[in-house]
């Protein structure tokens, strides 16, 4: 689990139960993603030109971006996967990250392109780039579908970003919300429930 895992004994603004569809709200369709992934692809292709990237996702959350961006890519790749665990508070980024699942290929020489869905607070990608440049890559940059910036808590500089975003918890295109949801192929902001007066003392202010 990455830093957006929602701690499920801590009050929460959702009804973790089941969640209405008219609670979420389209913020980037399939098709503005379709168009801004095939952008990206073009620009990946120019800058890597007579190279053989060895793209790397961070799982689970960007395995559809990456599927679909390496579409675009008319540079040959490959293609590895890690995951991260962060430790510590719950909803809000901890402190630590630590790699989970490591590479398979070898990133010695090799011009690395990590492919991440969305960047927070920095920690998670800040600490893969961190440790991957201790292994002697040829090259080593990042892209991100969604760059939450105004939320870093590491000073992080990201090479490719799709949409920046403002508030709002986001899932669909790979994201989820306690594991749901990675399959709608829209981007959707989940909008909090309404509390009624009753609740209203329960401490419901995490935000997402
Ligand atoms: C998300 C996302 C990043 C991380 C970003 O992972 O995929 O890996 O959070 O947060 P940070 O910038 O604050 O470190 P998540 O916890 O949702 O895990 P998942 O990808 O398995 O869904």
């Amino acid at each position: 689990m990455g830093t957006r895992q929602i701690d499920k004994s801590r009050p929460f603004p959702y009804n973790l139960s089941g969640m209405k569809k008219s609670r979420l709200h389209v913020l980037h369709s399939r098709d503005q993603i379709a168009e801004r992934v095939r952008c990206l692809g073009e620009q990946i292709s120019r800058d890597y030109e007579g190279r053989f990237p060895l793209l790397v996702g961070i799982l689970k959350g960007s395995f559809v971006f990456l599927a679909d961006l390496m579409r675009h890519l008319d540079v040959p790749v490959e293609v590895d996967f890690v995951r991260l665990a962060s430790y510590g508070a719950s909803m809000e980024s901890s402190k630590e990250v630590k790699l989970t699942k490591d590479l398979e290929i070898p990133v010695e020489g090799r011009d690395v392109l990590v492919v991440e869905d969305i960047v927070d607070s920095g920690r998670t990608l800040k600490e893969l780039l961190g440790e991957l440049a201790k292994r002697g890559p040829r090259s080593l940059k990042s892209c991100c579908l969604l760059d939450k910036r105004h939320r870093r808590e590491v000073p992080l500089e990201i090479d490719y970003v799709g949409f920046v975003m403002d508030e709002g918890f986001v899932v669909g295109y790979g994201l989820d919300w306690a594991e749901s949801y990675r399959h709608l192929p829209d981007i959707c902001v989940v909008e909090p429930e309404e509390e009624s007066p009753e609740e209203s003392d329960a401490g419901q202010g995490v935000k997402p």
